[in-house]
């Protein structure tokens, strides 16, 4: 993709989303930075513009406002670290209805968008724990897992398109998600989103972006034997 990219990140307002939008921004796209409280957008040069992924009512508002989006980032997330026999289910729904329901909303509205204007590209942010599932992540496991299989259905369906699909896998980043995990086990999200604008542009279908989902990834054909 070498065109005018207007790019549309969700969960733009802290975190790995923060650094996405500032990475397109970088490579001079226009950047739509959506959050549900959008006066806590804080970089300068995006469109801040409102936008809850779990409500259709806001995401078809979005989309009303959005009509010129070629990239479509689907950052936002939750971790709510519910166990799925004992943790409480209103958390494993929010999971779902996040992860797996919020992507395939705001999906649903953009992708006719991106097709009227010629074609681009989506980012879904998966995880590591798409492939590894443990008890302790089991709620947000299943939802990156089934948000994994919504990614690899909709690059096949939208490839006719030229709508590209990619996946991005990493491990622990530096945000507020993990704040309860040490330091050095977590990578820059700025060096993420920079490995992940380039897979997405250079038209790569999954962006593995670190050691543990490297290694995790090589693991899956011998898991479970
Ligand atoms: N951090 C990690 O180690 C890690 C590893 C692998 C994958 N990921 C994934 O990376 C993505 C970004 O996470 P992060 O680490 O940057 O976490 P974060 O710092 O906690 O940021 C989460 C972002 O998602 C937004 N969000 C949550 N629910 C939303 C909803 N219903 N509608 C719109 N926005 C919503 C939050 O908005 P508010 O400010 O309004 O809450 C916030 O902007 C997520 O998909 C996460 O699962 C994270």
């Amino acid at each position: 993709m070498t065109e005018q990219i207007t790019a549309l990140v969700t969960g733009a307002n802290r975190g790995l989303g923060r650094q996405l939008a500032a990475e397109l921004l970088a490579r001079g796209a226009k950047v739509y930075a959506a959050a549900r409280r959008p006066e806590t957008v804080d970089l300068p040069g995006v469109v801040p513009i409102q936008l809850d992924i779990t409500d259709p009512a806001s995401v078809r508002a979005a989309a009303a406002i959005a009509g010129d989006v070629t990239v479509l980032v689907n950052n936002a997330g939750v971790s709510t670290q519910a166990a799925l026999l004992t943790g409480p289910i209103e958390d494993i729904r929010l999971e779902m209805e996040t992860h797996y329901f919020g992507t395939l909303n705001v999906s649903r509205e953009f992708v006719p968008i991106i097709e009227k204007n010629g074609g681009g590209a989506v980012l879904n942010v998966l995880s590591v724990l798409a492939w590894y599932h443990p008890p302790t992540s089991g709620a947000y496991s299943a939802a990156k897992a089934a948000a994994w299989a919504l990614t690899d259905a909709l690059r096949t369906e939208l490839a006719p398109k030229g709508i590209h699909v990619s996946a991005l896998h990493v491990g622990y980043m530096d945000t507020d998600m993990v704040s309860y995990i040490p330091a050095e086990q977590k990578i820059d999200p700025a060096l993420v989103a920079r490995q992940a604008i380039d897979g997405l542009l250079g038209g790569q279908a999954e962006i593995i972006a670190d050691e543990l989902s490297r290694q995790v990834k090589a693991g899956l054909s011998t898991a479970n034997s």
